[in-house]
């Protein structure tokens, strides 16, 4: 009785899953018996012939009720389980022969997905680790300015032996706190694409000397040498000069501060399309595990040694969006101990 029933359920789920295709078995029916009508004319060979195509007309709505079924449920039990995060892989998920294309569709999909999230997760990541870092480096700052203060407060400022002293290392910290927010400002306008690019040709020689006196009491407080090797007369190169000049001072600014001794130098190569800007210097050079991250914002290579000499790693994050915002690449190459070399290309 049990059976009985279980087997008329199934038949019922079957022929109302197959109801999709009754219209097209109605007008085949109806044409097939019309044409008996007309061709038989004993009327109990005419009515055993109809109770038969009915007949098999169920088994048959039966039979495709019933393979439509299983193909619909595997595909709800493939949704349902990527709903539910049980698949690792694309190739995890299954359907039958029949449906090898939708198969290939879904897999497609669940990569997508998961790529999409997990290009989401990073992005969380990322934002995560900027704020932690972000109130980090503000924290540094104030916190020493705060300390400077309180110390004069309490009695230091009359103290002719410290007060001048502690004055100007607060005074260096809000310069530092100045030049953290200035960069941080230019991060996030490139970032979000605020940054207005204003691009012309313009004389190079005249561009990359200018620039080279203005850094040149950085370089005589050190005693480096800094030196400009001009490329050929009347070379124009295309780019936007504000935002060029501010790659350079950060790019001449580290060659100047990561070296001890020794010169930094600025080279133009002249190519057939392109000028090759170089600057090389005889500093400490990086190591080669951290070469390919010190473009990441707040990466150091020595973060105390750095944040001593006034660094907070976002130079050359903003360098790279500059010079990538010109269509080209910047590249580096250093040896410890040697020196480092970082160079790009403009357009002529
Ligand atoms: N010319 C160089 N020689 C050796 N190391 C360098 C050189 N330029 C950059 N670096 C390394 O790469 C790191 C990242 O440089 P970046 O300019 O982004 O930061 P920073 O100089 O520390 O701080 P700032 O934000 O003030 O520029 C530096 O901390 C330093 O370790
Ligand atoms: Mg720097």
């Amino acid at each position: 009785m049990v059976i009985a029933s279980r087997v008329w359920n199934e038949i019922k789920a079957n022929l109302s899953s197959a109801k999709v295709y009754l219209k097209e078995f109605l007008f085949f029916n109806t044409i097939l018996i019309f044409i008996l009508f007309f061709l038989i004319e004993t009327k109990i060979i005419l009515s055993t012939l109809i109770f038969l195509i009915l007949f098999f007309n169920l088994v048959f709505l039966n039979a495709i009720g019933y393979k439509r079924n299983k193909e619909l449920n595997a595909i709800k039990s493939v949704i349902s389980g990527i709903r539910r995060n049980i698949f690792n892989l694309p190739e995890d998920i299954k359907l039958s022969y029949n449906l090898h294309s939708l198969q290939e569709e879904i897999q497609q999909m669940f990569e997508k997905e998961r790529s999409d999230i997990e290009y989401l997760k990073k992005l969380e990541r990322i934002r995560t680790e900027f704020l932690a870092n972000v109130s980090h480096e503000l924290r540094t700052p104030i916190f020493a300015i705060q300390g400077y203060i309180e110390t004069l407060l309490d009695g230091a400022i009359n103290d002719d032996r410290v007060n001048k002293n502690f004055l100007d290392k607060a005074n260096q910290h809000t310069i530092n706190l100045s030049n953290l927010l200035n960069d941080l400002i230019d991060i996030s306008m490139i970032e979000s694409g605020e940054m207005r690019m204003s691009y012309r040709y313009f004389n190079i020689n005249d561009y990359i000397n200018q620039i080279i006196q203005e850094m040149m009491p950085l370089a005589k407080e050190k005693k480096i040498e800094l030196i400009y090797h001009p490329a050929g007369e009347g070379l124009q190169l295309f780019g936007d000069k504000a935002r060029l000049k501010q790659a350079f001072v950060n790019l001449i600014t580290n060659a100047i501060k990561y070296t001890e001794q020794g010169k930094v130098e600025v080279l133009i190569e002249e190519e057939q399309k392109h000028g090759k800007i170089i600057i090389r210097d005889t500093g400490i050079g990086i190591p080669p595990e951290d070469i390919n991250r010190i473009f990441e914002r707040f990466y150091r290579v020595d973060k105390a040694r750095s944040r001593d000499i006034g660094g907070t790693g976002l130079g050359l994050a903003i360098v790279k969006h500059i010079i990538e915002a010109h269509n080209s690449k910047i590249e580096v190459k250093s040896e410890l101990g040697v020196g480092s070399e970082f160079s790009f290309r403009l357009k002529k």
